[in-house]
C-alpha cells in the first residue's frame, strides 16, 4: 500500500511539474490522441478547455521550446542528433556491417533500419521507417528496412541468423508473429533483395553493447552518398514522407 501511495504522489508531482512548465511556455503545447494513447487514455484537449486552462495564449504553431533547436534547413544527422533518443544500437549495426565488409546499401539498410523505434513508434517499425526514408533512398535500401520487420522472426541459419534469444526473453517462449507478418515473411523470401533484408538481421543481434565505441561521424560520408538530403531541408521538401520528418521537427504543433 505503501509504494502504491508513494507512486501516486510521484506521478502527482510529475503532472503539477509538467504543469507549471506548460504555464511558463509562450505558446499552447498540445498532446496530439497517439501521445495520450500511450498513457492509456482515449483523450484529446479542445481549443476552449486549453484557452480557458492558458488565458491569453494562441497555440503553439512552430517548434517546441523544450526540445533540442533544429537548424533551418535540417539534414538526417540533424535529425540523428536532436531527435532521435538513442543512435547506439544503429551506429552498432551499421559498424558491424561496414566491418564485415558489406556494401553500402547494406550498410545504410542497418544504419537507418530502427529509426522508427528511436524516434517515432514502436509497433510495425520497419514499415514507418521504410516509409519515412522511401523518396530519399535507393529501393534495395527502403525495401530491406521494411521486410526486416517480418524476417526477423524467422531464422535462416544458412546466412547466419537464428531466432534470437532476446526474443524469448522479451515475448517469451510461445510468441508468434502475427498472419500478415508471415505473408510478408513469405513473400520477401523471394524477393531480390531478401539478403539485403537478412544482413540488418543478422548484424542486429549483436549490437545491443552499451560499452561498444561507435561514432556518427564515420557514416557521414555514406549517409551523404546514399541519402538524398532536399536542398530545403528534410521535412521541408514535398516529398511523400516529408510531413513524417516535419512531424518529427514539430511534435506539438496545434495543427
Ligand atoms: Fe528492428
Ligand atoms: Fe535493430
Amino acid at each position: 500500500m505503501a509504494s502504491a501511495a508513494q507512486a501516486k504522489t510521484a506521478t502527482e508531482r510529475a503532472d503539477a511539474l509538467e504543469e507549471h512548465m506548460m504555464h511558463e511556455l509562450e505558446h499552447i503545447v498540445t498532446k496530439s490522441v497517439l501521445f495520450n494513447l500511450g498513457d492509456g487514455k482515449v483523450e484529446m484537449d479542445g481549443s476552449d478547455k486549453l484557452f480557458a486552462k492558458y488565458p491569453g495564449k494562441y497555440m503553439l504553431m512552430g517548434a517546441d521550446p523544450r526540445l533540442p533547436q533544429m537548424p533551418e534547413k535540417p539534414t538526417l544527422i540533424d535529425y540523428f542528433r536532436c531527435r532521435f533518443a538513442s543512435m547506439n544500437h544503429l551506429l552498432q549495426s551499421a559498424t558491424h556491417a561496414l566491418k564485415g565488409g558489406h556494401n553500402e546499401k547494406v550498410i545504410m539498410a542497418c544504419l537507418l533500419h530502427d529509426i522508427a523505434v528511436v524516434s517515432f513508434i514502436r509497433c510495425d517499425h520497419g514499415y514507418w521507417g521504410a516509409q519515412m526514408i522511401e523518396p530519399y533512398v535507393d529501393e534495395e535500401v527502403s525495401w530491406a528496412v521494411r521486410a526486416h520487420q517480418a524476417l526477423r522472426f524467422f531464422p535462416d541459419e544458412a546466412a547466419g541468423y537464428k531466432y534470437p534469444d532476446a526474443y524469448v526473453k522479451l515475448f517469451g517462449p510461445d510468441y508468434k508473429p502475427e498472419p500478415y507478418i508471415v505473408e510478408e515473411y513469405k513473400r520477401a523470401r523471394n524477393h531480390k533483395h531478401y539478403m539485403t533484408a537478412r544482413l540488418i538481421c543478422v548484424n542486429d543481434i549483436y549490437s545491443f553493447d552499451p560499452n561498444a565505441k561507435v561514432n556518427l561521424d564515420d557514416f557521414v560520408d555514406i549517409i551523404g552518398r546514399n541519402f538524398k538530403q532536399p536542398k530545403e531541408g528534410l521535412g521541408l521538401d514535398n516529398s511523400p514522407s516529408a510531413h513524417m520528418w516535419r512531424t518529427m521537427l514539430w511534435p506539438t504543433r496545434f495543427l
